[in-house]
């Protein structure tokens, strides 16, 4: 049976907030910003994927505010940043000053507005880690690929984004989505003809709130949940929070994949 990859993708992202609208990652600009230090194995084993040395032109779509813009602009000769989010770009360009950065250019716009030749160059390498916020999945794959000297980096989850116990209270007991994003980029990419690499990233998170209402809430906002499913909800926290320190500890472990390839 052919699967149409795009199709897939599409009906996947549709109607979800952190597709629709730039506000909610406006919204997210200083949580994200606070979560370097738990995203810290995550980080690090990230560069460790990533071939770049002094005199690379990096492109970096959906930057946030510098988890990797900060350690890639301090080997790369130049990166470019795609970011739509003016409250990101905000909080990246206070990093850069603090670490002494002023090789990083950027542009305010979500990738699928970008043009290649008008906006940007080509950069030898092209990395979006975490950002595939994209509904035409296709073009803007295509694009990336485009715009790549030498290599493009995809680090996209290797997991459902709504962990299955969330799934099956917000859609009572059938889990929708039970396709992780790699599979549906990794399949997408071969049907184009890039025939990528793929490995996984194992690694644990432990994300702190200042008390079970606000996880409560960034879980319903993140995920769409029904006020209906309050109770299913406070059970599914109860089973995966620690509590230490006067602050709520949301524990996961989660798997992200390498998804890359050589331009041909
Ligand atoms: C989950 S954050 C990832 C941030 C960073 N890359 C990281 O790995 O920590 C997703 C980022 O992608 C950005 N973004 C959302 N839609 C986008 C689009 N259409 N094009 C480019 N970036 C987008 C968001 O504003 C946000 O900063």
């Amino acid at each position: 049976m052919d699967i149409d990859w795009a199709e897939t993708w599409k009906r996947y992202m549709q109607g979800l907030n952190r597709v629709k609208d730039v506000s909610f990652w406006d919204s997210r600009a200083a949580r994200d910003n606070g979560n370097w230090k738990i995203l810290s194995e995550l980080t690090k084993k990230q560069l460790e994927r990533i071939d770049v040395d002094f005199g690379c032109k990096v492109l970096e779509i959906g930057s946030g505010t510098g988890r990797l813009t900060i350690p890639l602009a301090k080997v790369a000769e130049r990166v470019t940043v795609i970011e739509p989010s003016k409250e990101m770009l905000k909080l990246l360009k206070v990093n850069l000053k603090k670490h002494g950065l002023d090789n990083v250019s950027f542009i305010c716009k979500r990738w699928e507005d970008v043009e290649i030749g008008a906006d940007i160059d080509r950069h030898d390498i092209v990395i979006a880690s975490l950002s595939l916020l994209m509904i035409d999945i296709r073009d803007a794959l295509l694009k990336m690929d485009a715009a790549a000297k030498s290599f493009v980096y995809l680090f996209v989850p290797a997991e459902s984004w709504m962990p299955f116990e969330l799934q099956r209270i917000v859609f009572d007991n059938k889990a929708p989505f039970n396709l992780s994003d790699h599979i549906i980029i990794y399949n997408l990419l071969d049907g184009m003809g890039i025939k990528a690499n793929i490995s996984i990233i194992n690694y644990k998170v432990e994300q702190g709130f200042n008390n079970l209402e606000e996880l409560r809430s960034e879980l319903m906002n993140m995920y769409n949940i029904p006020e209906s499913k309050e109770e299913e909800l406070e059970n599914y926290i109860n089973q995966h929070v620690d509590s230490k320190d006067d602050s709520v500890y949301y524990i996961r472990n989660k798997k992200v994949a390498t998804i890359w390839w050589e331009k041909t």
